[in-house]
């Protein structure tokens, strides 16, 4: 068994960012995750299309664009075009989640749904059947490096519950404060995609990193 591993480039250099997403495509990792903030829906402002059109001339790996942003729907479009392979909305972003979600497959992308920490995986049964993926947040979006909030292995449970009463083939994704810690913990609760991106990007040897985590 092994683990899929999507290191976040918002804890890569931005001034040497083929650089680092060339270490990635040379590392264990098969997907890599772009975090997109716009300073409304979270309290930071991260990068935008540009950074995403640039970063697909150089990815080779599945590229996992996590929208922190309002409306998405408004933007799915030009980020499918820019290179994303899933793209995932927030649900506290989205008014017609549903709609959303056949707008992302409608430009042939995986579709994938985050949570924040508050929101119970209960508001997902009506939709879960039509999800790739459900991101659970572990930490408050809009900043890396933060404490991973214990609850979530619970929630991961509960989550797990929900895909299998309902026959969903969406995978489970956490993302905030994984590490050498809270990883191996992850995946024994069930979850398929770790996202790491201080604790990849600041170790020594971020591919042997990638690697550890890849082999849990
Ligand atoms: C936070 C982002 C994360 C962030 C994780 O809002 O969604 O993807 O990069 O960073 P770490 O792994 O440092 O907690
Ligand atoms: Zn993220």
């Amino acid at each position: 068994m092994s683990t899929i591993v999507s290191p976040s480039l918002l804890a890569a250099d931005f001034a040497n960012l083929q650089r680092d997403v060339e270490l990635v495509n040379e590392s264990a990792a098969e997907w890599v995750h772009i975090d997109v903030m716009d300073g409304m829906f979270v309290p930071n402002i991260s990068f935008g299309i540009p950074v995403c059109e640039a970063i697909n001339r150089h990815a080779k790996v599945f590229q996992d664009v996590h929208l922190m942003i309002e409306e998405p729907g408004k933007y799915v479009e030009a980020f499918r075009k820019a290179g994303a392979d899933l793209i995932t909305v927030h649900y506290e972003a989205c008014r017609h989640l549903h709609r959303d979600i056949q707008l992302i497959h409608s430009t042939g992308a995986k579709a994938g749904v985050a949570l924040n920490p508050h929101t119970p995986v209960a508001v997902l049964e009506e939709v879960i059947e039509d999800l790739d993926l459900v991101l659970l947040m572990s930490v408050n979006p809009g900043f890396g490096g933060q404490k991973l909030i214990p609850g979530i292995y619970d929630k991961v449970q509960r989550l797990k519950e929900l895909i299998e009463k309902k026959n969903s083939k969406a995978l489970i994704e956490v993302d905030g404060g994984v590490n050498a810690d809270s990883a191996p913990k992850l995946v024994e609760a069930g979850v398929d995609v770790l996202v790491a991106g201080s604790y990849v990007f600041g170790s020594e040897d971020p591919k042997a990193t990638i690697q550890q985590l890849n082999e849990l």
